[in-house]
């Protein structure tokens, strides 16, 4: 059975199922300029059970989160996306190691994969915790909440969907705040609805996601800040 990977790879060709490389998706079409769904595909495909709730986290680093929520739900699919080649490779190997079926690990920019290649209304969560800050005024281009990705994380969202936010960078904080005052404000088109952040079950009672970063700063003594912003139902 083909999922899409290419080189008519199955799922039962282990290594190398559980991380998708750059060089696995088909080439972005020229069309995608005139077209935005020219250079879109299924990421739901790459699972077992492809009709199964999907959730994406963006930035999972060595995927302490991901490896925990995908046991405590394993009938949600989760895919980690991570740019960082290190830390992909690593994530992916925890997931090997931990054999747990319902998770995938791309490694890619989120917001071009979220802009480009990810179908509307497919996606149930998206989970952003100790996304970096880039503290200089002129790298906050970089930062990854952007309007453009509130966009298309707009998009991407099932309705009732949910993007969580989780930061402990005070200024970053603060530039979530002017963006989700601006996106939940009743005359913006499209806009979200600002939720409280529970935290899983299975976090401990100091944590909110229990992720390696999350585990430095709390013993730094800075404490996080967190929300949700949810597409609104019909
Ligand atoms: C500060 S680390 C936090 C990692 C993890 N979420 C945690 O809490 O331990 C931020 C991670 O996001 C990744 N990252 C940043 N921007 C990204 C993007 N646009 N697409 C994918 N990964 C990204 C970085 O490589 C890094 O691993």
């Amino acid at each position: 059975m083909s999922f899409g990977l290419g080189h008519g790879r199955s799922l039962d060709d282990a290594p190398g199922v559980v991380g998708i490389s750059r060089a696995e998706l088909p080439p972005l079409p020229d069309a995608a300029l005139s077209d935005p769904n020219a250079g879109r595909l299924d990421p739901r495909t790459w699972f077992h059970h492809p009709t199964r709730p999907f959730e994406i986290e963006i930035g999972c680093g060595k995927g302490t989160y991901i490896l925990a929520e995908a046991a405590a739900n394993p009938t949600i699919n989760f895919l980690a996306i991570e740019w960082a080649r290190e830390f992909y490779l690593y994530a992916a190997d925890r997931v090997r190691r931990r054999a747990l079926p319902n998770v995938r690990v791309l490694h890619a920019d989120a917001s071009e994969f979220l802009q480009w290649r990810c179908p509307d209304a497919i996606v149930r969560t998206i989970h952003l915790y100790y996304s970096d800050p880039w503290p200089k005024s002129r790298h906050h281009k970089n930062r990854v909440v952007q309007d453009a990705f509130l966009t298309h994380v707009w998009r991407v969202l099932i309705p009732g969907g949910q993007l969580r936010l989780v930061t402990d960078h005070p200024d970053l904080w603060v530039w979530y705040q002017s963006h989700i005052a601006r996106w939940s404000a009743p005359t913006h088109a499209p806009r979200f609805d600002l939720l409280p952040f529970t935290p899983p079950d299975w976090t401990d009672d100091d944590e909110l996601v229990g992720t390696n970063y999350e585990r430095k700063t709390r013993a730094a003594g800075r404490p996080p800040n967190a929300c949700v912003l949810q597409k609104p139902l019909p």
